[in-house]
């Protein structure tokens, strides 16, 4: 195993020791290629670099106490990264070769999955890219799909602590029919720069509003939202949020520890209303949130009143990544072992 300083690991890159690739050309994807190099020789002209041809993906992989390695919902992410590529015209990654892929980058880097209990995990990032020369504003006839890892700390040095959030109105992470349900690099170039000034103001992130009314709430910077209030898990319904596969974890398991769960549009206001509010998403999977200002009016939204994550906010987040590491049984069938 790689002696690395897994407690002080940061969420960021790390060079490990192998990458996956694979070629979509003539119609049909090619062999499956291992390579040591951290570059790629990309085509100047390549769709991906200027029309933005490009979509990815974010999982992980856990160490168990019993030294087994999990995979958690790799077939979500392969089916949300062929919704990406279909919603911006790119070749689609079948099912299988997504899995031999991300099985063979771990496999092929075992000694960078942070040992159990490190509070680190394995982070996979599948990387789908318009490879091919284009001029014109039309798509691809070559792909490159490349899956890299890297060891990551917890997103957030302090732990499951709440952080600050600011609305912002002045950007717009995506719009209503645009591609903000789908994990292709445009949306996330919209976000930097109120995600910016948020960091700047002292925020943990920005939260997005629906981009017609500004009424509702999308997105919590590159998370999902949801709110809980009377034993019930709220989330927003809107085209242009990711559909975050930690926010339908939650879901499933609020219901089955006897919460209700509701998908619908949140108003703003309602933050008035809520007993818990929470980020949710791969990196973290819960941020709680304390409070929330209004870039706006400067109203503030005070959510927690003693500065502590809310009871039922700690049970989900011990209960998923107790599914996560292997500490809790799991009845849902999320897990797969790679050997
Ligand atoms: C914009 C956005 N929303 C939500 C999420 C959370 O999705 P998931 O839980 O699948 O990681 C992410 C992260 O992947 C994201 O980038």
């Amino acid at each position: 195993m790689e002696t690395l300083d897994w407690k002080s690991l940061p969420f960021g890159y790390i060079k490990t020791d192998y990458n996956v690739r694979c070629y979509y050309r003539n119609n049909q994807w090619g062999e499956i290629e291992i390579s040591s190099s951290e570059y790629i020789n990309l085509h100047m002209a390549a769709t991906g670099l200027h029309y933005g041809q490009e979509a990815f993906e974010g999982m992980k992989a856990f160490m168990g106490k019993d030294g087994r390695i999990r995979l958690f919902r790799w077939d979500e992410n392969s089916m949300r990264m062929q919704k990406s590529a279909e919603g911006i015209m790119m070749a689609k990654v079948p099912d299988e070769l997504f899995h031999q892929c991300i099985v063979k980058a771990v496999q092929m880097n075992k000694r960078f999955v942070p040992p159990y209990g490190s509070g680190a995990s394995l982070y996979i990032r599948p990387l789908l890219i318009g490879s091919g020369a284009q001029v014109g504003v039309k798509a691809a006839s070559e792909y490159l799909f490349l899956v890299f890892i890297t060891p990551v700390g917890p997103y957030f040095k302090e732990g499951f602590k709440p952080v600050k959030m600011m609305i912002t109105r002045t950007f717009d992470r995506a719009a209503p029919l645009g591609t903000g349900h789908i994990k292709v690099g445009g949306n996330y170039a919209a976000s930097l720069r109120a995600l910016d000034v948020a960091h700047h103001k002292g925020y943990a992130s920005a939260l997005f509003l629906d981009a017609r009314e500004k009424k509702f709430i999308d997105e919590a910077g590159p998370a999902n939202f949801f709110g809980i209030k009377d034993n019930t898990y709220v989330t927003p319904e809107s085209n242009s949020i990711l559909p975050s596969i930690t926010n339908k974890s939650l879901q499933q398991i609020a219901l089955d520890v006897g919460m209700k769960v509701e998908i619908r549009p949140v108003p703003v206001e309602e933050l008035d209303t809520f007993e818990e509010v929470g980020a949710c998403g791969t990196a973290a999977v819960i941020t709680p949130v304390e409070s929330i200002v209004d870039e706006d009016t400067g109203k503030i939204y005070q959510i927690s009143k003693t500065g502590e994550p809310g009871e039922i906010s700690r049970r989900l987040y011990e209960k998923l990544t107790g599914i996560q590491t292997g500490d809790l049984p799991d009845p849902y069938g999320w897990i797969e072992f790679v050997s």
